[in-house]
Formats: C-alpha cells, structure tokens, sequence
C-alpha cells in the first residue's frame, strides 16, 4: 500500500494509531458523540461474536446491497467497481463491504471511514489486503480533498449523523464530477411507531446501555414470540395513523405500526438482540419520505440514476453533476 498517496489524498496530517489513520477521535456535538459511542460498543461486542453468525449476517447484507444499488449481480458490482479508482465506503462500521470492494476490485484504492472504535478491529481483521484503509473520522467532514472520489458508498449511515443534509453536501464535494454516491436512508414508518422512536432518540441519552441491551432482548424475544405464532390476521386501513391495511402477519403487524422487535431465525439471537440495539439506542436516527429522500440529493446537486424503495427504507445511486 502507497501510504504517502493515501495521505496526499487528505488536507490534513493523520495520525497512525494500530494502522488505522486518524482524522477526528471524538465530535464536539453531544448527539454525535452519544451515537458513535453506542456503535463502539455494538461493534466491539459483535466482534467478538462467533464467526458463523458474523458471516451469515455478511452474507445476507452483501446479498441486500446488490438489491438497494440496483446492481444486478456481484459480478455488475465488480466490474463497476473495476472502473473506479478510489472509493470511499463511509460509515463503514466493521468494514466487511469495504474488504468485499477491495476483493472484488484490487487495482482500486479503498477507503472505509466510521467515527466508532469499529475502524480498529477492521484493520486488524483485513490487515494484509493492501488495497484497503480504514479510518476514524466524521463523514461529515472528511479532510478529503476536492473531487478526488469515484464512488462514495453510504449504507444505512447518514441518518446516523448530526445533520445528514450536510454530510451529502460533503459526499458531493469529495465526489469526481459524473461520479456516484449510493446512500441508503431509514423509511418513515406509521405514526405509533414513529412517536415511540422519536422518544427513544431523546431518552436514550439518559438510559445506561446495560438497559438498552437489556431492552433489545425482550424486544427480541417479543420478535421470536409473536413470530412464532405464525398467524395472519386482517388489518383495516388506518389512514390517520398511517397503517396500512391487508392480510399481515401478526408479528409485522407489530413491527411496523408499533414497535421495532426484530428476529430472524436464519441470522440468530445475537444479530437480532444487536439489530434491536442498533436501532434504539443512538440518538442520531433520523426518518424520511420517500420526497425527503430525493429532496435531500438535489440541494446537493445530485441526480438520481436509480431509486429503490422498501418499507424499511428508501436507497439508491445518485450522479454528480
Ligand atoms: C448501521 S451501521 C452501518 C455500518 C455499515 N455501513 C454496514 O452496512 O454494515 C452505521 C455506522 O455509521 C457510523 N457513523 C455514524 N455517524 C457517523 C459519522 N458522522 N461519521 C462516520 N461514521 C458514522 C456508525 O459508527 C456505524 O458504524
């Protein structure tokens, strides 16, 4: 790896702590600080988890990725990859999507940032792949220079940040002109659900985080139990409260009107305790619209190339302009 080129990439000095490259260790702003503590500990925590259920969660957020970036196989990714000379995976958390564009591309320069501790055992895991750096720093304020990115990859990250509307005017100031950004923004849900996240992005500041871990596992287990029910049940439409009606099963019923109680039984306990973890526990987890979403990449002078839409999200490419 040519660190010299790396560092030339960057307008400030960086710091070498345990190979990864400092650019910020802490935010001065209390949310930001709050959130990215929360990922330390979820990321240190996960990774210590055994390896099989590490890797079935990999393998199954790989498999989503091609979906929410419209890349119709792992070989698309490859070859658009291949095109590109520096990427930037920002928000990188335990970096396994930056060590896959660095496998799938090996001539490209990838850089994985996250402003958790999580940058430190991903260096250590990845160390001998030279293609690949990670870096602690805010994507919000990268230190990189003008135009010097190719791909900007932001997934299921910028809602994490102080102010997401800034950190896309960072991407598009980092961006080469024709060059792409795919993000990835959580969905606005039905308003009871809405109500009680909105909470949790308040008191969540001043709950210890034994609490919150031990939240996640009873909403967990709620998850497992209502699942396990396997029943339909007809829902009317609801259109004050934002629930949608039709036949659903009950524990989506839950899920997506009332209360985030995530399990997957191909993922395992562990990844679903964390899922949960992971979503009421930062302060920084902002919602959109799909309108939002959009709004959001044209004050940024970005143009959409692809859209995609679920009920957990809203994700696409966006292009320079
Ligand atoms: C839900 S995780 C996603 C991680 C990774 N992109 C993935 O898909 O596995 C969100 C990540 O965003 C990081 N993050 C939040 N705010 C950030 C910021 N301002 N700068 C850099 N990383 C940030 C968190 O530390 C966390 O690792």
């Amino acid at each position: 790896m040519d660190t010299k080129k790396i560092k030339a990439l960057f307008d400030c000095e960086l710091e070498d702590i345990s190979d990864v490259f400092i650019i910020s260790e802490d935010s001065d702003l209390e949310n930001q600080n709050q959130t990215n503590a929360i990922f330390s500990e979820k990321w240190i925590k996960y990774s210590r988890e055994e390896i099989k259920q590490q890797e079935a969660l990999f393998k199954f957020q790989k498999a989503w990725y091609l979906d929410l970036y419209s890349f119709d196989s792992e070989d698309a990714l490859k070859e658009y990859l291949q095109e590109q000379d520096i990427v930037l995976d920002a928000g990188c958390g335990l970096g396994y999507k930056a060590k896959w564009f660095a496998d799938l591309s090996p001539e490209t320069l990838v850089l994985g940032m996250d402003y958790s501790d999580s940058v430190f055992p991903a260096a250590k895991i990845y160390k001998g792949t030279e293609n690949l750096k990670f870096i602690k720093g805010d994507i919000a304020n990268t230190r990189l220079k003008d135009s010097t990115i190719s791909y900007v990859s932001c997934d299921q990250v910028i809602h994490h940040t102080e102010d997401p509307e800034k950190t896309m005017e960072e991407f598009s100031r980092i961006l080469k002109k024709d060059s792409e950004l795919a993000f990835y923004v959580y969905a606005k849900k039905a308003l009871p659900r809405e109500l009680l996240d909105e909470h949790f992005r308040e008191v969540t500041k001043t709950i210890a985080s034994d609490e919150m871990w031990e939240m996640s596992e009873q909403l967990t287990e709620l998850g497992k139990t209502l699942s396990e029910l396997d029943i339909e049940i007809d829902v009317p439409d609801i259109p004050l409260l934002g629930i949608k009606g039709g036949k659903m099963d009950v524990q989506r019923f839950v899920y997506w009107n009332f209360i985030k109680c995530f399990w997957n039984e191909d993922l395992g306990l562990e990844t679903s305790i964390s899922t949960n973890f992971d979503w009421y526990a930062p302060s920084n987890a902002k919602r959109y619209s799909l309108e939002e979403f959009i709004e959001m990449t044209t004050k940024a002078n970005l143009a959409q190339n692809y859209i995609h839409s679920e009920e957990a999200c809203y994700s696409g490419r966006f292009k320079k302009l």
